[in-house]
């Protein structure tokens, strides 16, 4: 593949471009994409538009630039995110008519948690959880539950960098964390109130395959009806553990 002058390949110029889209930016124009990859103005402009014309990229009237439909349906073909997720879903809908909160389900997916769905009631509390966006492990209640049965090296990691104050209560020391991440392997549940938000209290459960750790479920509940981690199993609890339980033994029937 031919290279730039920058050393970068053609595939990598195309992540660049790509990469600019997040959960909060899905329309830019042209040029504010260009600026972003740092690429070259003119080479930026040629490879936005290839890929408009393939359909990877689409331009609204206003000639803006967005994540094109044919990159989604190219995305879901054959993904196991897709296939958990469909496998979750009957079981999230009924966690979700009874709790009336949010309801999450979660990957880990390089060092964060990336969250394939969220089904929310019209009353719900805060919530930042995002479908497609991601959270850091050590902060949110699923990434918690994703980071305590990680591999043992993708662990260390994490708890070698510097951890990241999402809010005043997110847990930063890696010696706390470490003892938070053995508890939540013994109790099987995690209760983190004001991890990402002082309102709210996420609570998150391990959903397995195969004996391994594939997902985290959870719930985000306004922190005044919450229980607090030393509560013994509440509703939530209970619901988030009977329904990772169903999608377990769905997951094994679709293998
Ligand atoms: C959590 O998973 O702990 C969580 C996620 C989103 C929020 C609050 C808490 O807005």
């Amino acid at each position: 593949m031919a290279n730039s002058p920058s050393g970068d390949s053609m595939t990598q110029r195309i992540v660049r471009v790509l990469d600019t889209f997040t959960t909060e930016r899905t329309l830019q124009t042209a040029t504010d994409i260009a600026r972003r990859t740092g690429l070259p103005i003119s080479s930026a402009h040629r490879i936005v538009g290839e890929l408009v014309s393939e359909g990877l990229l689409e331009r609204d009237e206003e000639g803006r630039i967005r994540l094109g439909m044919r990159l989604w349906e190219l995305a879901l073909r054959g993904s196991s995110a897709l296939r958990l997720r469909q496998a979750a879903l009957p079981h999230m809908e009924r966690v979700q008519a009874q709790i009336r909160e949010h309801t999450q389900l979660a990957v880990l997916e390089h060092e964060e948690a990336l969250f394939l769905e969220r089904l929310s009631d019209p009353d719900a509390g805060a919530n930042i959880t995002r479908i497609a966006g991601r959270l850091p492990l050590h902060a949110s209640s699923s990434g918690l539950v994703l980071l305590a049965h990680a591999d043992p090296e993708v662990r260390e990691r994490v708890l070698a960098a510097p951890l990241r104050a999402v809010s005043p209560e997110t847990v930063t020391d890696a010696v706390t964390l470490r003892s938070l991440l053995a508890s939540i392997r013994r109790r099987g549940y995690v209760v983190a109130p004001g991890s990402i938000e002082a309102v709210s209290t996420g609570v998150a459960v391990p959903v397995r395959a195969h004996g391994e750790v594939v997902a985290a479920l959870s719930v985000v509940l306004p922190r005044e009806t919450a229980p607090t981690p030393e509560t013994a199993p509440t509703p939530a609890i209970n619901a988030l553990i009977g329904a990772a339980r169903a999608i377990e033994l769905d997951l094994r029937e679709l293998h």
